[in-house]
């Protein structure tokens, strides 16, 4: 096996943790970690296919590797993540220089196929799905844990919603919940290394279902000595339960912050992608989060342009934008995904039209982000500061509870403490203040 590994990652951050869960478990295996291509035994590129230009992303950029394979023939080549899932054994016959297709149930095998590859010559594809995901359980090694007082956790994986532009339940199979147990137990694991907030991932996180509800583990990890702060992603606004609303009323370290995608604001195109909510219940559901935590910031996946959304089906959406004050938006063209059920529908917004939707959402949120950063101007946020600051020596920055990213003077001392800051400006994307007294 090869020494030195190079991992390029696409999409979410269920990606970014497998990333750091495959580092580690080829370090285990002797691997060295490096960031220069050149220097890499093995390249594994850790791909997305959820819009169509992820997919094109990620097939560029294995197609310039086909030179370097050239010059370096003992070059291992390995395609991880959701396109390999979806291509399996047609990657290879598009790209010979691929050694290992690697499918998203099966990243456990990384280090075995890995050696295999490097052995046989010809290129190997796995991607059967299997009714276990034994890669959630991997948990990684401090050293990959990046920044070290923040850890994300798998608590579950796939999805049973078939939203019928999405990609996802295809690429990551249905929805499989990590036993809570385990869950508590790689939580206590980060708690004793110093960890003070941890980041729940899944694709559905409330259909968690693992010998709990999910609530149920939310105030379990709550319970956790040391554990100070918990984030989760994704909520889908048809399961967000009263049980779960109460949470936000009673558990201390749950932040204030909820990431609830909407994708689109008016009622007919919800139903045609398959959402299961209207306008009016997500708003109903905006409404309540507040009462229960009246600072509770909000946070969305939106997208513009699915087939035959109408200029007034999209004033709609403007509409949720305006009523709920959304800290962060993100937003994107929709894209036909192969095998979904919207992709028999024709793709009949004009791809300008779907621009124009796009700037004009985009331009109102800018200024949405700006004004809620100015009314935080002279209050004092908790911030949990993760890092010195790059660019500015003598500044570190980190994140008040409601995720948003707070600059203030400080050193290396204050990273991985939690600090009040008295907030002194506001800027774009961000907070500018300084240590309370
Ligand atoms: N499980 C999460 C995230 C899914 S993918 C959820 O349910 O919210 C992240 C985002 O990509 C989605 O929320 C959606 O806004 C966007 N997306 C998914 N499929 C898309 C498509 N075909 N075209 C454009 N955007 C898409
Ligand atoms: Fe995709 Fe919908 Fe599942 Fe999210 S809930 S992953 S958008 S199918
Ligand atoms: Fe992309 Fe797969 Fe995540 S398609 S968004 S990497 S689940």
């Amino acid at each position: 096996m090869g020494s030195h590994v190079k991992i390029f990652t696409y999409g979410c951050q269920m990606n970014d943790l497998d990333t750091q869960k495959m580092f580690s478990e080829l370090a285990r295996g002797g691997m060295v970690r490096t960031e220069d291509t050149r220097e890499a035994d093995v390249i594994i590129i850790n791909t997305c296919s959820v819009r169509q230009k992820a997919y094109e992303k990620t097939l560029s950029n294995l197609g310039r590797l086909s030179s370097l394979k050239k010059r370096n023939p003992g070059l291992i080549i390995v395609v991880a993540g959701c396109v390999a899932q979806q291509e399996g054994a047609a990657l290879v016959e598009r790209m010979p220089h691929v050694d290992l297709v690697i499918g998203t149930h099966q990243l456990h095998r990384i280090r075995e196929l890995i050696e295999k590859a490097s052995r046989e010559p010809a290129p190997i594809v796995v991607t059967d799905f299997s009714d276990a995901i034994p890669f959630m359980d991997l948990i990684p090694d401090g050293d990959f844990v990046t920044p070290g007082h923040r850890a994300s956790i798998n608590i579950m994986q796939g999805c049973n919603n078939f939203c019928s532009y999405c990609i996802v339940p295809y690429v990551r199979g249905r929805e499989l919940s990590r036993d809570a147990s385990r869950i508590i137990e790689e939580v206590q694991i980060h708690a004793s290394r110093g960890v003070k907030e941890v980041f729940l991932l899944g694709q559905n996180v409330n259909s968690f279902d693992g010998g709990m509800s999910f609530p149920g583990l939310l105030r379990e990890i709550d319970a956790i000595e040391g554990i100070e702060r918990i984030r989760f992603t994704t909520s889908h606004p048809k399961d967000v339960s009263e049980e779960l609303i109460a949470c936000f009323g009673s558990l201390k370290t749950l932040c204030s912050h909820l990431h609830l995608p909407f994708q689109a604001g008016s009622n007919r195109v919800l139903k045609a992608m398959n959402r299961h909510y209207t306008k009016e219940r997500y708003l109903d559901l905006i409404e309540r989060l507040r009462q229960a935590r009246p600072d509770i910031a909000f946070s969305a996946d939106v997208m513009v342009g699915f087939p035959g959304e109408t200029h007034e089906d999209f004033l709609q959406t403007l509409d949720i934008m305006e009523r709920v004050r959304f800290d962060v938006l993100y937003s994107f063209r929709y894209s036909t995904r192969p095998g979904t059920r919207a992709a028999s529908r024709l793709d009949d917004v004009p791809f300008e039209e779907k621009s124009e939707r796009l700037y004009e959402l985009q331009r109102r949120q800018k200024e949405i982000t700006l004004e809620n950063n100015r009314m935080r101007v002279g209050t004092c946020l908790d911030v949990l500061v993760d890092s010195v600051g790059t660019r500015c020596p003598g500044q570190v920055r980190g994140r008040s509870t409601h995720n948003t990213v707070v600059n203030l003077p400080g050193d290396e001392s204050l990273v991985g403490t939690i600090v009040q800051v008295l907030v002194t400006r506001a800027n774009a994307n961000s907070l500018t203040g300084e240590l309370a007294s």
